[in-house]
C-alpha cells in the first residue's frame, strides 16, 4: 500500500459496531432498572461490560451482583431510543444534566417493554427481546488507570452467563443448543447510530468449522458446581448430536 492510502484521524469515540444490550438490574426498592449499552463483548459464556460508574445500572450491579443482558433485534430501535436520554439515578448526575438526561424510575413503562421473571436472578427479563441472558457478576475493575483524574469513572464488569433464553425462531434446526446466525438480526450501534447485519453470510468462516461444543470446557468449572449447571441435560443432548455427526 502506498503511504498516502491512510490519513490520521482522532475520533473522540471508537465505537466500531457492537450489539445493543438492554441491561436490567435490581433497584434498592426491588423494581428493575433498564438501560441501553453497547460496550459489550463475549468470550465463551463470559461477558465484559464497560459501564459508567455513575449509572444506576453499574451501581445496582455492584450492590447486587446480578443483571439480565437482553438483546434487542434490529426492529427495536424505538424502545432503545425512548431510554436513550434517561437515567435511574435521582438526582441526575451533573455530567448527564448537561446532556439533557432526565430521571425516570419506571423505564419499562417509558419504553413500553414488559418485565418477565428470571430463573436465577432478581432483575426481570425483557419479554420483547429475542435473547435474554441471566448473569452474575464475577469481577469489577476500574478502567483508565493510566489517567489519574479519570480512573474509575468507567468500570469493566465481568459477568458469567447463568442461563440463556431465546425466541424459538432463532434456534438452529437439529441442534438443541445452537443459535442460527442466519436468523439472528442484532441491533448494532456503530458510533452513535443504529445498524443491522446484512442478509446472509458475507463469507465462509474457517473458525466456523470447529464444533462449538469444543469451547464448553473453558466455560465451566471441573471442581465447582454453580447455578446454571442445571442445564447439563440439554447439554448432553447436544453432545450426543455432535458425536453422531462425527461418526
Ligand atoms: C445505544 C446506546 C448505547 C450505550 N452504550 C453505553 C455503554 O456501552 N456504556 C455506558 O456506560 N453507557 C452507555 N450508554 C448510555 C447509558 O444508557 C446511559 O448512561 C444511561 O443513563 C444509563 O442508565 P442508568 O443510569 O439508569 O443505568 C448507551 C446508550 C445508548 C442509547
Amino acid at each position: 500500500m502506498p503511504p498516502s492510502s491512510h490519513s490520521i484521524i482522532s475520533p473522540a469515540i471508537l465505537y466500531w459496531g457492537t450489539p445493543v444490550v438492554l441491561i436490567s438490574s435490581e433497584n434498592e426498592d426491588g423494581t428493575s432498572n433498564l438501560a441501553p449499552m453497547s460496550s459489550a463483548w463475549w468470550l465463551g459464556r463470559s461477558c465484559m461490560l464497560g459501564l459508567g460508574a455513575s449509572s444506576k445500572t453499574a451501581q445496582n450491579m455492584l450492590r447486587t451482583g446480578q443483571c439480565v443482558l437482553n438483546l434487542p433485534d434490529d426492529t427495536m430501535a424505538g424502545p432503545v431510543n425512548l431510554l436513550a436520554d434517561t437515567t435511574g439515578v435521582d438526582p441526575v448526575p451533573p455530567g448527564k444534566l448537561e446532556r439533557n438526561y432526565r430521571f425516570v424510575h419506571d423505564k419499562w413503562a417509558r419504553a413500553g417493554l414488559t418485565p418477565q421473571p428470571a430463573d436465577f436472578v432478581r432483575p426481570a427479563r425483557v419479554l420483547e427481546c429475542p435473547v435474554q441472558m441471566e448473569c452474575e457478576v464475577v469481577e469489577v475493575n476500574d478502567m483508565r488507570k493510566d489517567l489519574p483524574d479519570r480512573t474509575g469513572l468507567v468500570k469493566a464488569i465481568e459477568v458469567r452467563v447463568l442461563r440463556v433464553h431465546i425466541f424459538p425462531a432463532l434456534r438452529m434446526a437439529g441442534h438443541p443448543n445452537r443459535i442460527d446466525p442466519d436468523r439472528w438480526r442484532p441491533l448494532i450501534m456503530s458510533f452513535q447510530d443504529f445498524y443491522g447485519l446484512r442478509d446472509g453470510k458475507v463469507a465462509d468462516s474457517v473458525l466456523g468449522r470447529i464444533s462449538e461444543e469444543k469451547y464448553r470446557a473453558f466455560t465451566k468449572s471441573g471442581v465447582k458446581r454453580l447455578s446454571g449447571d442445571d442445564d447439563d441435560e440439554i447439554v448432553a443432548r447436544e453432545t450426543f448430536f455432535e458425536r453422531q455427526v462425527v461418526l
